[in-house]
């Protein structure tokens, strides 16, 4: 079915797919059919062999002003509850392929929070990040209080949470929020760029090394190591692994095939 408040493109660029968040009047809130809408392009998009790598962005004035007031505002604890809006954030954090955040703008509440949920994020010079869900009389949901906390540390996240301010890029940058930031012409091609690095190497390391940074977040130290060292030991199954040191001996650039 077409999407109706995202757009996907799958070979934006060699290997490398784009989804632009689209409901550019409501500063493309994230209502739950856009949620659905990007859990599904993600996963088709993982499924597809000829992507390696997703960038996902909104436009030059919001990546996301958050999830969608309107439609929260009326509803109960056990509505929010029944809803599970949640399985489908739990789906998008499980996307194996590396997933690029491109921030122009707001990005506040569950948009902040699912620019976090990426791997990594570009952010234009405008972009400003926040958790203001504090004085709506909410707080964050979608893992706001703890990958900010991971983020930038506590002291930093507590403000942000507690008061609702928000955050300019630079800050975000100076805090380790973010991995660079460009003029805001430049957003969008400089997470293609950095996409387009990663494309280039084994679809089948970068997933796995994506998933092991991941685990460090969510294991002992001990375990991340052992969890790291499976993968490693598992890619000298693939192809690439063969290829990829290979082309080191011989001098040569490699042709990685995702094998
Ligand atoms: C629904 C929203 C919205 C949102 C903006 N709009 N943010 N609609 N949900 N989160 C709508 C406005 O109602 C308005 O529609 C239109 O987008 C333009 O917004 P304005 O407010 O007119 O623009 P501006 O004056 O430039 O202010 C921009 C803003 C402000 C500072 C970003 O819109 C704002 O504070 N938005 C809410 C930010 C927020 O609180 N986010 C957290 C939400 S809770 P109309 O029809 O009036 O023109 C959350 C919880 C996540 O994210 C939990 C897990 C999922």
């Amino acid at each position: 079915m077409q999407a109706e408040f995202i757009t996907v493109t799958p070979q934006y660029r060699k290997h490398i797919a784009l989804i632009a968040l689209n409901r550019p009047k409501e500063l493309n809130a994230l209502n739950l059919q856009l949620m659905g809408e990007l859990r599904d392009a993600l996963v088709a998009l993982d499924e597809d062999d000829e992507v390696r790598v997703i960038v996902l962005t909104g436009n030059e004035r919001a990546f996301a002003a958050g999830a969608d007031i309107k439609q929260m505002a009326g509803k109960g604890a056990i509505d929010m509850a029944k809803v599970d809006q949640f399985s489908t954030w739990d789906k998008i954090k499980r996307t194996k392929k590396p997933l690029i955040a491109a921030v122009s703008g707001f990005a506040l509440g569950g948009g902040c929070e699912l620019a976090m949920t990426c791997d990594m994020i570009v952010a234009s010079e405008t972009a400003q990040f926040g958790q203001p869900e504090i004085k709506i009389g909410v707080m964050p949901g979608a893992g706001g209080t703890q990958r900010l906390t991971r983020a930038i540390g506590k002291a930093r996240a507590m403000e942000l949470v507690l008061t609702g301010k928000f955050i300019s890029a630079q800050e975000a940058l100076n805090w380790g929020l973010v991995n660079r930031v460009v003029p805001v012409e430049m957003y969008l091609q400089s997470a293609m760029e950095l996409a387009a690095e990663i494309a280039q190497m084994s679809p089948i390391a970068t997933q796995m090394a994506k998933e092991s940074v991941n685990h460090a977040y969510e294991s002992s130290l001990s375990e991340g190591l052992y969890f790291e060292r499976k993968n490693f030991y598992l890619l000298f199954a693939s192809e690439d692994q063969k290829e990829g040191m290979n082309a080191f001996i011989e001098k040569r650039q490699p042709d990685f095939k995702g094998k």
